[in-house]
């Protein structure tokens, strides 16, 4: 999956250890640099001449430039923009601007990363993934040849977790984006690394239906006709960060998605989309039928976002929340993201990037920084 020899560390401990989406393979062409701020880390990708990708620290060991501002591939190492410094992709310097021999032992921090289906995928931790990749494609029964991965990327400024459990949450489903009459989630699946929840949407209206139409126009939300979120659902939430969305509302294999919610800064994420469409097998008409449904999906998946925005950006959520039977899916949710924190600072509480006891988990009490993380069990 990943080289073994290679020393990577973990971008930031204080998120989950796990899979999240940081860029699309088109984002950066063989030789070229691109600088990213993700998990409140800056980092730089680049990608040697003969396609290989690598993602390290931005941050240059010298006097600090960033080297994904004005960093250039040559040689195939990556060189700094103020002195020249180059480093190869192991983050290892290789040689200075000028004359003089670099200095043994400086090396910059450098991340695991793979790409799959035009994504690319960070691995936030120091040691081999213990996380399979998800295979949608196999779920679906359908191969990379039958299908379009038709992708979209948008900034919101609200702390990236809130959007991530509501994978989890079927409640939220028919009132926030206005599919149904109530929502339940039934869990078919929790592991440590992966929670299995069906979204069950009662009283679902049909979306192509002339009421459904009529009530959208007038609501104006009209792009409610297109959001890919109209009937029952399947969710599978990897490690918390990367999830599978397969959905029983819409025909064939349109609107199934992979997605990650990727931070920025606490209180800012991209919402990084991998949505499915059909492959037609006449060129042409491919091209043409596939840029008017990308541009379909995109304005009914930011129908999504934008209706989700409106309500995570007031929310004030109290410390210990009376959840209820519904909110079990959101709590299996919360136990893993928090049980895959490797930090060792204490938990905030603030929900932000964990819960701590907020998320109803309970943590042992402790007389050592090193127990701080330990999560005992759930009280819901
Ligand atoms: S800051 Fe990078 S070479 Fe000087």
């Amino acid at each position: 999956m990943v080289g073994t020899a290679q020393k990577f560390v973990a971008l930031n401990p204080a998120y989950p250890r796990s899979w999240w989406i940081v860029a699309w393979s088109s984002d950066v062409e063989p030789g070229q640099v691109i600088p990213a701020r993700l998990l409140e880390r800056d980092v730089v990708l680049w990608r040697e001449s003969d396609g290989r990708l690598h993602c390290m620290s931005a941050v240059c060991a010298h006097l600090g430039a960033n080297l994904g501002v004005g960093g250039e591939v040559v040689d195939n190492r990556i060189q700094c923009p103020f002195h020249g410094w180059r480093y190869d992709d192991e983050g290892r310097l290789t040689a200075l601007g000028g004359p003089g021999k670099p200095r043994s032992g400086v090396c910059l921090p450098t991340y695991q990363i793979i790409e799959r289906h035009g994504g690319v995928f960070l691995w936030n931790g120091a040691d081999e993934p213990d996380i399979a990749f998800p295979d949608l494609l196999g779920q679906l029964g359908v191969s990379e040849d039958d299908v379009h991965f038709t992708k979209h990327r948008w900034l919101l400024p609200y702390p990236a977790k809130h959007f991530c459990e509501n994978n989890s949450d079927g409640a939220h489903f028919p009132l926030v984006h206005d599919t149904g009459g109530w929502g339940e989630s039934v869990m078919h699946d929790e592991t440590p690394t992966m929670i299995r929840a069906e979204h069950k949407i009662h009283d679902a209206r049909p979306w192509w239906s002339f009421a459904n139409v009529l009530r959208r126009v007038r609501k104006r939300e009209i792009g409610n006709i297109v959001a890919p979120v109209t009937g029952d659902l399947v969710t599978d939430s990897y490690g918390a960060t990367l999830y599978t969305v397969r959905l029983s509302g819409r025909p064939g294999v349109t609107g199934s998605a992979l997605y990650s919610f990727t931070p920025v800064e606490e209180n800012s994420f991209y919402v990084m989309e991998m949505m499915l469409m059909p492959r037609l097998k006449i060129p042409l008409v491919d091209s043409v039928f596939h840029y008017v449904l990308d541009h379909a999906m995109e304005f009914g998946s930011w129908t999504l976002a934008r209706q989700e925005a409106a309500v995570m950006m007031h929310r004030h959520e109290p410390e210990r929340p009376p959840y209820s039977s519904y909110d079990r899916a959101t709590v299996a949710f919360r136990r893993m993201w928090d049980g895959r924190i490797d930090s060792r600072s204490a938990l905030d509480g603030t929900s932000v990037r964990h819960n701590g006891q907020g998320a109803g988990i309970r943590v042992k009490k402790v007389s050592t920084p090193d127990d701080l993380d330990r999560v005992e069990g759930s009280q819901a």
